[in-house]
């Protein structure tokens, strides 16, 4: 076993945070993942580092997770069932989908990450998740040592939620996802304004895959900062839901506040907007601040702390709370 001692984890992470690990391991295979289990338990899991703010130098053995490989387990005419081992790249995946006609995650484009870590927080963009083409997920519990399965339901995923960042949390490496995805006749999701927009504009009336993903890339690319450009996490909150009556309250006082419908009683109100409104959009306070095209998300202009972009993130829940009476949760993992 390859254990270093003390790297910087800058590059292992999109947000570009330089924090020190004081024993670090890269691990491409889950044989010696398993051997691995079973000399050490106390575990700081990287994969591809695109959902976490490092605020402080990690004391456990940081294991770089990198099994990589894609097989195809089962196909018919109108379906392709996959499995991918934890350390590919996400939009390398949704790339290599697009080129085979394997339709379900061409909305999913452009994020950033590894699909390892995709059902963890059920990642999800322009009316498309994760969870809606996930069948299996497979991990090594640490404790034991064995590969456990995770059927869809059991995942329990919800809304940037699933069972691994609740009672599964620390408890598993997850190893492999399976995804059940279409060969035909693909199922699209042009809905959401922005991607219906960008297709008109390009005369596009009978979309494929490809020009979906066309599309999700480049309204991400005109509104999102390319974390190899400026450190970033993407979302750095969730979108709150609140109640109608308090929506309605909202409302009366801020007439043009946008809104999703969630159930008979609850809104979904963008985060963007609360903290656009609150004057933080674009806010550039030295290494780090808010992205100017998109305030939901976070930068780090090079030499940032986690605990300065923490302190920020603290600061804008505050004025939410103030100005809104919302509480805006923290997505990303905050280590
Ligand atoms: N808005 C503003 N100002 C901003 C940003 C947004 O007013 O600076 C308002 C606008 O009214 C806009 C609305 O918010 O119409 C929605 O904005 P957008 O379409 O950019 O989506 P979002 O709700 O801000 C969510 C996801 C994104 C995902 C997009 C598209 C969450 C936390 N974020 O953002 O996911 O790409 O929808 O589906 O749900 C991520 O999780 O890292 C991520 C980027």
């Amino acid at each position: 076993m390859n254990i270093q001692k003390n790297i910087s984890l800058k590059k292992y992470n999109t947000f570009g945070i330089d924090v020190n690990a004081k024993r670090f391991i890269a691990i491409d295979s889950l044989y010696a993942l398993k051997e691995l289990l079973q000399k050490e338990k106390e575990l700081f899991l990287i994969s591809g580092g695109s959902n976490m703010l490092l605020t402080q130098d990690i004391e456990k053995l940081v294991v770089h997770l990198n099994l990589k490989g894609i097989s195809i387990d089962q196909e018919n005419e109108n379906n392709v069932y996959l499995t991918v081992n934890a350390g590919e790249n996400w939009h390398d995946f949704v790339l290599w989908c697009i080129d085979q006609n394997f339709g379900g995650i061409e909305n999913l484009s452009l994020i950033p990450g590894n699909v390892g870590t995709c059902p963890i927080q059920n990642i999800g963009a322009y009316g498309v998740e994760v969870k809606d083409v996930i069948t299996k997920v497979e991990a090594l519990e640490i404790e034991s040592g064995k590969l456990v399965s995770f059927s869809n339901e059991d995942c329990y995923f919800g809304y940037r939620d699933s069972i691994f960042k609740r009672h599964a949390k620390g408890k598993y490496i997850l190893t492999s996802v399976s995804f059940k995805l279409t060969k035909g006749k693909h199922q699209l999701n042009t809905s959401y304004g922005a991607i219906e927009k960008e297709l008109a504009s390009n005369e596009i009336t009978k979309p494929s895959i490809k020009d979906v993903s066309d599309a999700v890339i480049a309204i991400r690319q005109s509104k999102l900062p390319d974390p190899k450009e400026i450190g970033n996490s993407g979302s750095f909150f969730k979108n709150p839901v609140i109640s109608k009556v308090h929506f309605n309250d909202l409302q009366k006082k801020f007439p043009t506040i946008p809104s999703y419908p969630v159930s008979e009683n609850e809104i979904k109100v963008p985060a963007g907007w609360l903290i656009e409104q609150s004057g933080f959009k674009g806010k550039r306070f030295g290494e780090y601040g808010v992205h100017e095209k998109q305030a939901l998300v976070l930068v780090n202009y090079g030499n940032a702390s986690g605990e300065d972009i923490y302190k920020l993130a603290q600061k804008i829940q505050q004025t939410i709370k103030e100005n809104f009476d919302i509480n805006l949760e923290i997505e990303v993992n905050v280590i």
